[in-house]
C-alpha cells in the first residue's frame, strides 16, 4: 500500500487520507497551506486525482513537478467560467486528471455560483464512477460556516461527511476553527491542528483532542510553525510536517510548468465540448517549453528539412548497404521501441518524457518505464536525459547520420547526407513505426 511522506518522522498510509474528511486548522502563518500542499504533493506523486480550490492563487507551484490542469487564473490552461465548471469537474474525474481551480480572480458571488456547479457535478459523476478522488478547499469557514445554511455549504458538507461511499474525500483548511461547521470537524477522520491562540478556537481544539484541558492548552501553545497535533485513528500526537518541495505561490515564469500531452488533450476536448475557440496559453509559456533545456546537437548546416532529398538510387553501393544494416537493426527492435523512435524522429529535436510519449502513442506509461528504449540510445538514434521531471527522450538522427556516414562525407557532399537522412526518416518514421496495438506483457 502506498505511504504518504508528510514529515521527517511522519508517514501515513494513503488509506488514512483517501475518502476521509481531512481538517487542517490553525492561525495565520502556522503552516496550514504548507501542510495541505505537502498532502497534495504526496497524493499527486502517486497520481491520485484531485481538485484544489485555490482561493489565493497559491497552489500553481504544484505544476513545477506534477501534471495538473489549471482552470482560471494567470497562466491557466483553460479559462474558468460558470458555463465550463461542471464539464471540467466531469473530465477531471473521468480522465483522472488533477485540477487546480484558480478562483482567486473571482468576486465572492461568482465564486460561490461556480463552486456550486463544479462540486455538484463532481458529486453526481462520482455517484456512477465511485473512483477515489480528493477535493482540497482553503478558507473553508467561508463555504461551510457554523450555523448558516447555503446550497454551497450543503454540497461541501455532503462531500466531506458522506463522500466516502462515492470515493470522495475532502481536505478542508481554515484559520477560523470556531467558525467552521462543527459537525464536519467532529466527524473529520484526520486532523492537523496547528497553533491557535484565540479562546474560541482553543475550545474547539479541546473538544477535538481527547487530552485533559491543561495538557491540550500547553501542547497547542508549544507548537512552532509547521508543527501540529495530528489526530489519526482517533489518536493525537505532536508531529512536524516537512516543507513543500514545490514552489508556494502563483504563476511565475521562473519555472517551467509540467504540461503534458494529457493536459493538452483534455484542454482540446474541453474547448470542443464547449464549442469555443481554442484557449491560447499565456504568452511566454510554450506548449513544449522543456525542449529549450537541451543543448541542440551540433547540426551540419546543410542538413535541414525541406530540401529535395534526391533519389536513393544515386547513393553509392556501400552507403546503401550501411543504410540497410541500420534499418535491419531497427526492424529487430520491439514494436514499442519502433513506435517511440518513429514518433521522436518525426518531432526531432523535441524532447518528451515517458508520460508524454505514452499519451502521444496511446499506450501505458508503465509499458515505456518497463521497456525503456535503451538499445536505441546505445545505437545513437535516441538521446536520453535525466531531469528533475524524470527521463526525457529525443531523436538524434541528424547527428547519427553525420557521425555514421562521416567516412563518405566528402564523396557524398551535403546533398548526399541529406538523402540519407530523408531515407532514414521515411523508414523509421513510417514503415517501421506501426500506428497502434502495442502488445505489452509486463
Ligand atoms: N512545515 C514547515 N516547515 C518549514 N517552514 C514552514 C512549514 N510550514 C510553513 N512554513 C513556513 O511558514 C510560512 C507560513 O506558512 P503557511 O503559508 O503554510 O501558513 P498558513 O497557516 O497557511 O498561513 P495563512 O493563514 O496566512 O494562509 C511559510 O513561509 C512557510 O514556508
Ligand atoms: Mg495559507
Amino acid at each position: 500500500m502506498s505511504v504518504l511522506h508528510l514529515g521527517p518522522e511522519l508517514e501515513l498510509p494513503v488509506d488514512d487520507v483517501v475518502g476521509q474528511c481531512v481538517a487542517v486548522l490553525g492561525i495565520r502563518g502556522s503552516g496550514k497551506s504548507n501542510t495541505a500542499g505537502v498532502i497534495l504533493e504526496e497524493l499527486l506523486s502517486i497520481r491520485f486525482p484531485l481538485t484544489v480550490v485555490d482561493i489565493d492563487g497559491e497552489y500553481f507551484g504544484l505544476r513545477e513537478k506534477y501534471e495538473l490542469l489549471v482552470a482560471g487564473g494567470e497562466g491557466g490552461d483553460v479559462a474558468l467560467e460558470r458555463a465550463t465548471a461542471g464539464e471540467i469537474a466531469r473530465l477531471s474525474l473521468k480522465e483522472s486528471l488533477p485540477v487546480i481551480l484558480d478562483v482567486s480572480g473571482l468576486l465572492t458571488d461568482e465564486r460561490e455560483a461556480l463552486l456550486l456547479d463544479y462540486l455538484t457535478s463532481l458529486w453526481t459523476v462520482a455517484g456512477t464512477l465511485r473512483a477515489p478522488y480528493m477535493i482540497a478547499i482553503e478558507e473553508c469557514h467561508e463555504f461551510i460556516p457554523q450555523g448558516t445554511r447555503t446550497p454551497l455549504k450543503e454540497v461541501v458538507a455532503r462531500i466531506a461527511l458522506r463522500g466516502r461511499k462515492r470515493g470522495l474525500g475532502a481536505i478542508i483548511v481554515s484559520q477560523r476553527s470556531a467558525k467552521v461547521e462543527k459537525d464536519v470537524l467532529t466527524q473529520a477522520g484526520l486532523l492537523f491542528l496547528h497553533r491557535v491562540v484565540h479562546e474560541a478556537d482553543m475550545r474547539v481544539y479541546e473538544e477535538l483532542i481527547p487530552w485533559r484541558r491543561v495538557e491540550t492548552k500547553e501542547a497547542v501553545a508549544s507548537l512552532g510553525v509547521g508543527e501540529c497535533i495530528l489526530i489519526s485513528q482517533s489518536t493525537p500526537r505532536k508531529v512536524r510536517i516537512r516543507e513543500r518541495h514545490t514552489f508556494h505561490g502563483g504563476y511565475t515564469p521562473t519555472f517551467v510548468p509540467v504540461q503534458s500531452a494529457k493536459v493538452l488533450q483534455v484542454r482540446e476536448r474541453l474547448v470542443q465540448s464547449l464549442g469555443k475557440e481554442s484557449y491560447d496559453p499565456p504568452s511566454g509559456q510554450e506548449e513544449f517549453p522543456w525542449e529549450e533545456e537541451f543543448d541542440q546537437p551540433p547540426v551540419m548546416a546543410p542538413l535541414s528539412r525541406g530540401e529535395d532529398p534526391g533519389n536513393d538510387e544515386d547513393l553509392p553501393g556501400p552507403v546503401m548497404k550501411k543504410l540497410e544494416r541500420i534499418v535491419r537493426r531497427v526492424e529487430r527492435s520491439s514494436v514499442l521501441h519502433r513506435r517511440m523512435l518513429g514518433f521522436l524522429v518525426s518531432r526531432e529535436p523535441r524532447a518528451y518524457s515517458a508520460r508524454d510519449l505514452a499519451a502521444w502513442l496511446d499506450c501505458a506509461e508503465a509499458a515505456i518505464l518497463a521497456e525503456p528504449p535503451t538499445p536505441l540510445v546505445e545505437l545513437g538514434l535516441l538521446f536520453q536525459e535525466r531531469t528533475s521531471r524524470g527521463m526525457f527522450y529525443r531523436a538524434t538522427l541528424r547527428t547519427y547520420v553525420e557521425e555514421a556516414f562521416a567516412p563518405f562525407a566528402q564523396e557524398l557532399g551535403s546533398s548526399g547526407l541529406h538523402q540519407i537522412l530523408s531515407h532514414l526518416r521515411r523508414e523509421l518514421g513510417g514503415r517501421l513505426a506501426p500506428e497502434r496495438n502495442v502488445a505489452y506483457t509486463p
